[in-house]
């Protein structure tokens, strides 16, 4: 049975705490979920309504295990730019996660190779139950940037020129490569809730709901997955 819930709302505020709702359910049913978590702008809301159902104590994450998409290379995960700082600065570092269940793909080690091929398999042991998901422009998801192949897993891949653009700061410029789950990776969590805010993701979006399926748009290899919940606004 194939699942694929589309709900439009009004705002970002509306898009945050309709994915808390979900995510906190999700954390109630099950005491030990897997979690994937993104980065980006879009997910902040999510993890500041997250982090306020922690202290509310509606929620417990001392057993939530956690995996996250991706990772600039090379990168030191103390710089504050890495993926591995904005997580724990947004979320892991306010909630009661226990760093032993923190997974991340580590961008400062000299073989990508290994730690991409452990990652994969400690995800293949430990499968996800629910994917946070949010959309580039172009369409990539994780850095699944155009071309990504539909079976692709975790790898070592190169940045585009738009997305360095895009994430990168006045001081700051993207690293050319990242670390990311792939496609297939992605594919096989149990359930992938993305999310997309803004008009210029509207595109990208599209090609998920109706467009056709391919590499030069990463997230319509979305469609078809047994339990999509797309939150737009
Ligand atoms: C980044 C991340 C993705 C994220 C996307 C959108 O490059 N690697 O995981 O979903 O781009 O970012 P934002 O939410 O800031 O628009």
């Amino acid at each position: 049975m194939i699942i694929m819930k589309v709900i439009r709302v009004e705002s970002y505020h509306e898009m945050s705490r309709v994915a808390s709702d979900i995510l906190v359910g999700d954390i109630l049913k099950k005491k030990n979920i897997v979690i994937g978590f993104a980065t980006g702008r879009t997910p902040l809301g999510l993890y500041k309504n997250l982090v306020r159902a922690y202290k509310n104590k509606e929620i417990d994450f001392s057993g939530v295990r956690s995996f996250n998409l991706d990772e600039y290379y090379p990168i030191s995960k103390n710089s504050k730019r890495s993926y591995f700082s904005y997580m724990f600065r947004n979320l892991f570092g306010l909630v009661n996660i226990k760093g032993a269940n923190v997974n991340f793909l580590d961008g400062s080690v000299g073989d990508w190779k290994k730690e991409c091929e452990s990652y994969e398999k400690l995800i293949k042991k430990n499968p996800i139950d629910v994917q946070i998901l949010g959309v580039g422009v172009n369409g990539h998801i994780g850095f699944n940037e155009p071309g990504s192949k539909r079976n692709s897993v975790t790898r070592l891949v190169e940045l585009s020129d738009a997305t360095r653009r895009r994430n990168s700061g006045i001081f700051w410029k993207a690293p050319e490569k990242a670390l990311t789950m792939g496609i297939k990776t992605i594919f096989s969590a149990k359930k992938i809730i993305l999310l997309a805010s803004g008009r210029d993701k509207m595109k990208a979006v599209e090609r998920l709901l109706r467009g056709e399926v391919g590499s030069d748009c990463p997230v319509s290899f979305l469609r078809g997955h047994k339990n999509l919940v797309v939150v737009v606004c």
